[in-house]
């Protein structure tokens, strides 16, 4: 297994490092203490406490309801099992895109309150002030363009985003306010090489082609445990949906047919 070379709890400049090390990246959502735990001890990067949780988690269509108290409590339970990844928790919709000052407030409170390292927001040229307050706050700001699922409804739908020099411009305006990396969402590979050789950040690719610096995953698209649909970019390491389910099956079938509890399970 090839995981990171920094023994201690990664910070933000050792993530930033890799770039220029040519080490790849590696990101993995988490929402609670059991999963954080498990992506941590794997070896990941960062964990990311991203708004699909809205999806995955609470099983809406959408991130667009989840609310920043949400995001906060996920990052808690998250931080609680990890011992070296960087945590990274999401602004969700509308914690951040009203003012720059608005911006602040959330982005402290998932530092303050839920004890992440750094925070997600998503946009490009529109939310570079709001990137830019936060940073001159000391709160350290992944960005996130290309298909930013808060925008859902702007865009008519999970889109492929395909506008290079609205693309490389958005990346530009939030490396200039202050971004210590960008995931780049559903975008052609060839405009994620461009931008991965334009920028002096790292880039992490979520349907993005292999040349970013880094790959971010959703846990339950990795481990196959989302049942209502399996992006295109999403590869799946394991089917533990189908492990999940045979194994309560099995745990159904026992209990019913007296199979279970044994003296092995019981007290004298
Ligand atoms: O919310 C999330 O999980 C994300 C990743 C897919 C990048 O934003």
């Amino acid at each position: 297994m090839s995981s990171s070379p920094i023994s201690r709890p990664m910070t933000v400049p050792d993530f930033c490092a890799a770039k220029g090390q040519g080490r790849k990246l590696v990101v993995v959502t988490a929402y609670d203490y059991t999963s954080a735990y498990w992506c941590d001890a794997a070896g990941v990067d960062a964990i990311l406490v991203g708004d699909s949780l809205g999806m995955v988690i609470q099983g809406h269509p959408t991130a667009l309801p989840v609310t920043l108290r949400q995001v906060i409590y996920h990052t808690r339970c998250v931080v609680r099992g990890v011992r070296k990844a960087l945590v990274i928790a999401d602004l969700p919709f509308l914690s951040y895109q009203i003012s720059s000052a608005q911006a602040v407030r959330s982005a402290g409170r998932l530092l303050k309150s839920g004890g992440a390292q750094a925070v997600k927001l998503e946009g490009g040229v529109r939310t570079a002030p709001m990137i830019r307050a936060c940073v001159q706050a000391g709160i350290p700001v992944m960005g996130h363009v290309g298909l930013t699922p808060q925008s859902v409804h702007q865009f008519g739908g999970f889109r492929v985003q395909r506008d290079r020099d609205q693309l490389l411009a958005d990346a530009h305006a939030i490396v200039e306010a202050g971004v210590f990396a960008i995931v780049l969402e559903s975008i052609p590979a060839a405009i994620a090489a461009e931008i991965t050789s334009a920028v002096p950040v790292p880039t992490i690719g979520i349907g993005a082609g292999p040349q970013c610096d880094g790959q971010v995953l959703v846990f339950h698209d990795l481990l196959g445990l989302y049942p209502d649909f399996q992006p295109k970019f999403a590869k799946r390491y394991a089917d533990l949906g189908t492990t999940i389910k045979n194994a309560i099956e099995t745990f159904c079938q026992d209990v019913r047919t007296g199979a279970f509890p044994t003296s092995q399970h019981s007290f004298r």
